[in-house]
């Protein structure tokens, strides 16, 4: 596989970046994932826009143009030859040449590495057909979720919970209302409503979350944006998660009880349809 690192296009194994980098050293940096359908990218422009807001939020320098960005992930696409798959890019403070807690010196270069994941037939993931189960935990992240850093342990951790207890994924919960998944936005649908979180500091601000509540707009249907219980999740009709990797993906069971009957949902279903049709 061909990646990007700070300006060059190199074999994978020839890539390096320093040990004292502080996206190594501290988490110091942000990222964004962008799929890829028919080789062309699916809401660049949303993930381009928050890739600069979670930048400034750090003070962190932007390195690249827009323009500048989106030549990298077309030139990764060509040369790693993707048809499906995604586009991961990454951003951290770079290397001041030691360890220390307070930020290098103004000047000091961002480190910008870019690398392609291939996924053939990623729009036709059969998990969409018979819906994820999941469980609850508790939300020990940071407070400010809204900034997509790499300081991604606890979404780990929860995913190894996940995965041990036999499921697919885990909601995190903070007061005893849910906030997101580890790596993806929640809702529940009840009747013709779909509710989900507001947006705050909470969470991350979806790319996916806002084109499927803008597509959701358009097709008539209820948008709630408002907290929910997972005692509320388990009583609602259907449940899903968004993220730019699984698209709209069905919650079919949370904490060993079924959602609904226990079969994917017709909303979440519609919602998939719609953003795999607009968005290609
Ligand atoms: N995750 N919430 C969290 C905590 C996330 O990590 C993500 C994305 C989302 C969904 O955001 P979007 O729709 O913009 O992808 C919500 C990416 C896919 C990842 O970490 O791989």
């Amino acid at each position: 596989r061909t990646v990007y690192v700070n300006g060059d296009y190199l074999p994978e194994d020839q890539a390096t970046v320093s040990i004292f980098d502080r996206g190594f050293l501290m988490s110091d940096g942000v990222y964004e994932v962008v799929s890829v359908l028919d080789s062309k990218l699916l809401d660049f422009g949303g993930h381009i826009v928050r890739l600069k807001r979670s930048l400034a939020e750090l003070q962190m320098d932007n390195p690249l143009s827009d323009d500048e960005y989106l030549d990298v992930h077309r030139q990764l696409i060509e040369k790693n030859d993707i048809t499906d798959g995604l586009v991961y890019l990454q951003v951290t403070r770079g290397n001041p040449g030691d360890r220390d807690f307070a930020f290098p010196p103004a000047g000091t270069r961002p480190t910008v590495v870019m690398f392609t994941q291939s996924n053939p037939g990623l729009a036709d993931n059969p998990a969409a057909k018979t819906g994820w189960k999941i469980i609850s935990v508790e939300d020990l992240r940071w407070g400010r979720r809204d900034i997509k850093t790499v300081q991604l342990l606890y979404p780990s951790l929860a995913k190894m919970e996940a995965k041990a207890r036999g499921v697919n994924d885990a909601w995190l919960v903070e007061d005893g209302k849910v906030t997101e998944g580890t790596s993806n936005n929640a809702y529940i649908v009840k009747g013709n409503t779909i509710i989900t979180r507001a947006l705050s500091n909470d969470i991350l601000h979806g790319i996916t979350r806002a084109a499927v509540l803008r597509f959701a707009n358009e097709a008539q249907m209820k948008v709630e944006e408002r907290s929910f219980t997972i005692d509320e999740a388990q009583n609602a009709d259907e449940a899903f998660v968004t993220s730019a990797s699984a698209f709209v993906m069905p919650v079919v069971e949370i904490d060993g009880a079924a959602v609904g009957d226990g079969k994917v949902g017709a909303v979440a279903t519609r919602l998939r349809e719609i953003y795999l049709d607009e968005m290609r």
